[in-house]
């Protein structure tokens, strides 16, 4: 890597509108330094833009251009992300644009949970079917475009798995090289072996997430390679193309709560100032609430609330098998609980056996997620345990990775290793989720009696 090859920065053209504001102490620039924190007060920025207007103060004529859009055959209306451009920093030209056709992702309602949960509009809006299998293609696009831009030749990231894997893929398309930092041993095959296809120089560190997240920002600021976690707020941007997406789905009419889960935060944020923005632009009448669902042994979140009411951040050692989420120190805390607080959503954890029992009744609508997505329903169910949501109101879970993302965890619920072979009770408790692969003698048979005795278990509809 020649650093005469890279720019000494990556400021923008001066004449671009959006502005670097820092949501410490609100001194705003137009060119941040390369490891995307306020030169003042270290805290994280953020992207503002004036341009983001509605056309003539008019929010109807920005829904109708959006969907008129859909019947649209340039590169740049084909994505689920940048057809919103209008509420996204612009980059010089349109060829910079670094897309793989991310975003356009279902809503989906969730038919058997609505009955368990007695919820009847409840819905997921499924992440995982972007082009990588994660949500993190939404913000990958728009900040490799900005890096191309920059004329960066590497780029680099710390990960649980999954940015990993997006990086890798938005880097390829753009003929730049990857540098993964990842935890070694702590993140799924399936999300490493994508990073190794997509040709990123893939280290696998003796230290967690967090280990990778601090040695990459110490990196950034000796070697030109340009950061992709989403300390870099141009994914924040991208990310926040969810929250319209959904929006429009659903007729622009507002939920009365989405719910998302917690890792580094950084999707939280995105999303709750997408929110913001709609509600400002008066493209939402009001507000939903955002809640943020974390798993216990990776709770900083939680605890930073209960402990500290938000105003410090409670760090703690991170252990759980929802491997994407299995961070400690999360980076947008500050960011995630200003939306907490605006939105007036809630923040809890869930057990290792709600995440998995949660992911086995996603799997069964037909649609399935990692385990990090499904603590989204697992943190629903305690909700409503706590009165928080109420059976009459409309509720978005947001799945943020693809079922084929940890097939490990698959495998070993079904067989009926997770929990974990100590913890009995919560066993048995599962076992009514479980559907474990059996082995049969090649004859018909054999297997007439299989199906014989799953029919004992498993009621036809007209059974
Ligand atoms: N769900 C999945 C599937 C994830 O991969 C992540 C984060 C999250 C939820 C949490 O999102 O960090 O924005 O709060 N994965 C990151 C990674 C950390 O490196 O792939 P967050």
């Amino acid at each position: 890597m020649s650093s005469s090859a890279t720019p000494e920065n990556h400021s923008p053209a001066p004449s671009v509108a959006y502005r670097f504001q820092c949501i410490g102490c609100a001194s705003a620039s137009q060119s941040p330094a390369n490891d995307f924190r306020c030169p003042q007060c270290g805290n994280l920025l953020e992207i503002t833009d004036p341009a983001w207007k509605t056309p003539h103060g008019n929010p109807e004529s920005l829904k109708s251009l959006w969907r008129e859009r859909r019947l649209l055959n340039q590169p740049v209306d084909l994505s689920g992300v940048w057809r919103f451009r209008e509420l996204l920093p612009a980059p010089t030209t349109e060829d910079l644009i670094v897309s793989l056709r991310e975003g356009d992702t279902p809503l989906y309602e969730l038919p058997r949970s609505s009955r368990s949960t007695g919820i009847a509009s409840l819905y997921a809006k499924h992440q995982g079917m972007n082009p990588t299998g994660s949500f993190k293609d939404t913000g990958m696009t728009v900040a490799a475009t900005f890096a191309r831009q920059a004329g960066f030749r590497w780029v680099a990231c710390a990960s649980t798995g999954n940015t990993s894997a997006s990086m890798a893929a938005y880097a390829a398309r753009a003929g730049m090289r990857s540098l993964v930092l990842v935890p070694e041993g702590k993140i799924s095959w399936s999300k490493l072996s994508q990073a190794l296809d997509y040709g990123a120089l893939t280290c696998q560190l003796r230290t967690d997430f967090d280990g990778c997240l601090r040695l990459l920002q110490e990196l950034v600021k000796r070697a030109p390679v340009y950061q992709l976690n989403s300390i870099n707020p141009f994914r924040i941007e991208g990310q926040k193309t969810a929250a319209i997406e959904l929006l429009e789905q659903l007729g622009w009419e507002s939920p009365d709560h989405i719910i998302v889960p917690g890792g580094n935060l950084g999707n939280s944020s995105a999303i709750g100032k997408a929110l913001l923005e709609m509600h400002n632009l008066g493209l939402l009448s009001r507000l939903p609430k955002l809640s943020v669902i974390q798993a216990e042994g990776a709770n900083a979140l939680v605890r930073t609330l209960r402990e500290t009411g938000g105003k410090q951040l409670v760090s703690v050692e991170a252990e759980t098998r929802a491997t994407a989420i299995r961070i400690g120190n999360p980076a947008s805390w500050q960011k995630a609980v200003k939306i907490l607080q605006v939105t007036g959503g809630a923040c809890e954890d869930v057990t290792e056996s709600e995440i998995a029992q949660a992911k086995a009744e996603i799997g069964a609508e037909g649609i399935g997620c990692e385990p990090a997505s499904a603590v989204t329903l697992a943190g629903l169910r305690k909700l409503l345990r706590q009165g928080f949501v109420k059976t009459s109101e409309t509720v978005v879970l947001v799945l943020t990775g693809n079922l084929l993302k940890d097939p490990d965890f698959t495998i070993e619920f079904h067989r009926g290793e997770i929990p974990g072979k100590s913890n009995d009770a919560e066993n048995r408790r599962l076992d009514s989720f479980r559907h474990p692969p059996v082995v049969v003698d090649a004859n018909l048979d054999a297997v007439m009696q299989m199906l014989q005795r799953a029919e004992q278990f498993i009621p036809t509809s007209n059974a």
